[in-house]
């Protein structure tokens, strides 16, 4: 595994790299007023809605929504994964992207994170050393059919059966049990004791895209129940975001050009066994538009490869419903219908790889499944089938960005229906339209919320103001949504007050608020941009909240007071209230 790059090189390169000259570099920019505009790459379009902002150093589509920092634009329209993306920028600017060497050289790292990686490399190697040790592992592996080869590049184990394997083998110190706890790889029990949450299973580990080990799925040997169980969502595995096998897949196909989406674990791995190796799974759970996203940064062709049964119709038909925002033109979803009762990992191992593969030629269109499953039970023959169709493709055709793929889906619905497409598209609500915020009415609690927002998108557009204000340490555990969030972001500034803002934005590409932060960082703060102003501004958005945090408790300690009484502490708070 290459080691990881840097944060600090990271910080450096994106705050140095100039968001109008790389996009200008691809996307010719013309300057009006103080920002840059063209017509938007991520959609068709006629007349320019795209802007870049010089000052923010942030790109935003006022069309199609796309925005982000100048990482973020090269992320999507070289269709590149972050660390691709890292090494492209770089080069740009004549940089070699340095990396750290060994795992666990990150001593003086703050990061929170890597005790939980460290800890999960670990396991793992004890994982793959009992798989070498354990026969009735191996039978059972070869018995499906696997060989070492697969085994060693899924880095396949096995957790033996007990109740304590990894903490005799790691150490019962703190620091180890508590990152076992955080990764649950240690299940606690009411009596404060822990055991082993894997026993007597074969173990996959999941790895994210810089290939660090973040979770695991374990197989039982026999007929058991649960047949498999997956580590919980921790600090860092987050299900709905990650897929199985994408890491490996990767490495071992140098020029990806697509990627088959199955159910499960052993599917993946026997598709590599019989070199398939380009297959990848969402993890038990519905594939998430996140997980569509990135896989779209990796390929532009997804096959999405389901049981015929209704389970799979079922599934493939969600997996369609979040593919749709994301066909851009020259992005494709197929669906491939399996005969009844299989699975990828028995039709390969009964037809071979030659016979997958020309399988996999024949997957449906994205279009033709679309119609195809849309007319079930309909009589395209009658006006009243005509129309049924036409309400149900509507809202699904709408979900699909500007693009000639769209206006042919149209053309499609028009040539079943006999209605004229441009009838079809102009009665469609255009739910990309812009909303003009401002004329909307806002009721209290928006506006309540949008104070948050603002001190948000203040501290990150104008980082050098998170020394001058405070934020109270009390909205730290506020129960009022955004406030700890606050809290932490002037927090982490503070420590770094000379960050630029795209530079701490990128910081935050895998917390589950990144989008919630890059809409931030877009928001229009109607201020004057002098640094008293800002700073007024601020200070009196932060006192709002703080009176808002202040109602939130009293009412809250009110309420504790007449039901259960309060303790000295609380009543000491709750008296504090009245003299202010
Ligand atoms: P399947 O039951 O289809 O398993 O579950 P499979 O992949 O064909 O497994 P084998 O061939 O019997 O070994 C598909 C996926 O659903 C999740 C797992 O991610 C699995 O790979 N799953 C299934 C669970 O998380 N828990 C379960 O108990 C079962
Ligand atoms: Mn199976």
């Amino acid at each position: 595994m290459a080691g990881r790059i840097p944060q600090n090189f990271i910080d450096d390169l994106v705050s140095r790299a100039d968001i109008v000259e790389v996009i200008n570099a691809r996307v010719p920019l013309k300057k009006k007023g103080k920002e840059y505009s063209a017509c938007c790459p991520f959609h068709n379009e006629k007349t320019p809605s795209f802007t870049v902002s010089d000052s923010k150093q942030f790109y935003h589509c006022f069309g199609c929504g796309a925005h982000g920092t100048a990482l973020g634009f090269i992320m999507e329209y070289e269709n590149l994964d972050f660390v691709d993306a890292v090494e492209a920028l770089a080069s740009e600017y004549n940089l070699d992207v340095p990396r750290e060497t060994g795992h666990f050289n990150n001593a003086e790292s703050k990061d929170t994170k890597q005790p939980l990686y460290d800890i999960l490399e670990k396991s793992s190697e004890l994982f793959k050393q009992q798989l070498k040790s354990s026969d009735k592992a191996i039978k059972y592996l070869q018995q499906r059919g696997l060989s070492g080869d697969v085994a060693k590049a899924y880095q396949i184990g096995y957790a033996p059966d007990g109740w304590n394997f990894l903490t005799d083998k790691l150490g019962k110190d703190k620091a180890t049990v508590d990152a076992l706890i955080d990764t649950g790889l240690l299940v606690s029990k009411d009596d404060g004791k822990q055991y082993d949450r894997f026993r007597d299973r074969i173990i996959f580990p999941i790895t994210n895209r810089r290939g660090h080990i973040i979770g695991f799925g374990g197989r039982v040997l026999d007929q058991g129940e649960p047949k498999y169980l997956n580590s919980p969502e921790n600090v860092v595995f987050h299900k709905g975001q990650e897929l199985y096998g994408l890491y490996e897949a990767r490495k071992a196909v140098r020029n990806l050009e697509q990627l088959i989406i199955v159910e499960g674990y052993m599917d993946v791995v026997a598709l590599a066994q019989h070199g398939v190796n380009y297959a990848i799974a969402s993890l038990g759970t519905a594939t998430t538009s996140e997980q569509l996203q990135r896989a779209f940064r990796t390929v532009r062709t997804l096959i999405f490869c389901y049981d015929g049964d209704n389970a799979g119709k079922k599934a493939a038909w969600r997996a369609l419903e979040n593919a749709l925002p994301l066909l851009r033109d020259g992005f494709e979803a197929k669906f491939l219908f399996l005969p009844d009762g299989e699975d990828p990992d028995s039709m390969i191992r009964a037809e071979g790889k030659d016979n997958f593969e020309q399988r996999l030629a024949t997957a449906k269109p994205l279009s033709e499944f679309l119609f195809e499953r849309l007319s079930e039970d309909l009589n395209l023959n009658s006006s009243e089938g005509k129309s049924a169709l036409t309400e149900k493709a509507k809202p699904l055709l709408s979900k699909l960005p500007e693009s000639v793929f769209k206006d042919l889906l149209y053309q499609n619905l028009s040539s079943i229906t006999s209605i004229p497409a441009d009838k079809l598209q102009s009665s469609t609500p255009d739910d990309t339209t812009p909303v003009k915020v401002a004329a909307k009415p806002r009721s209290n609690r928006e506006v309540k919320q949008n104070a948050t927002r603002d001190a948000i998108a203040l501290l990150l557009q104008h980082p050098k103001l998170s020394c001058e204000v405070q934020v109270p340490d009390v909205f730290k555990d506020s129960a009022i949504q955004g406030l700890p969030l606050l809290h932490e972001i002037h927090a982490l500034i503070c420590n770094h007050p000379d960050i630029s803002p795209s530079a701490f934005l990128e910081r935050w590409r895998d917390n589950k608020n990144f989008s919630a932060l890059q809409k931030m960082m877009q928001r229009d703060i109607v201020c004057h941009d002098d640094a008293d102003s800002l700073k007024n501004l601020l200070t009196d958005t932060i006192n709002n909240l703080t009176s808002k945090h202040n109602d939130q408790r009293y009412a809250m300690l009110e309420k504790k007071l007449q039901e259960t009484g309060l303790d000295d502490a609380e009543m000491e708070e709750y008296k504090s209230y009245f003299t202010m």
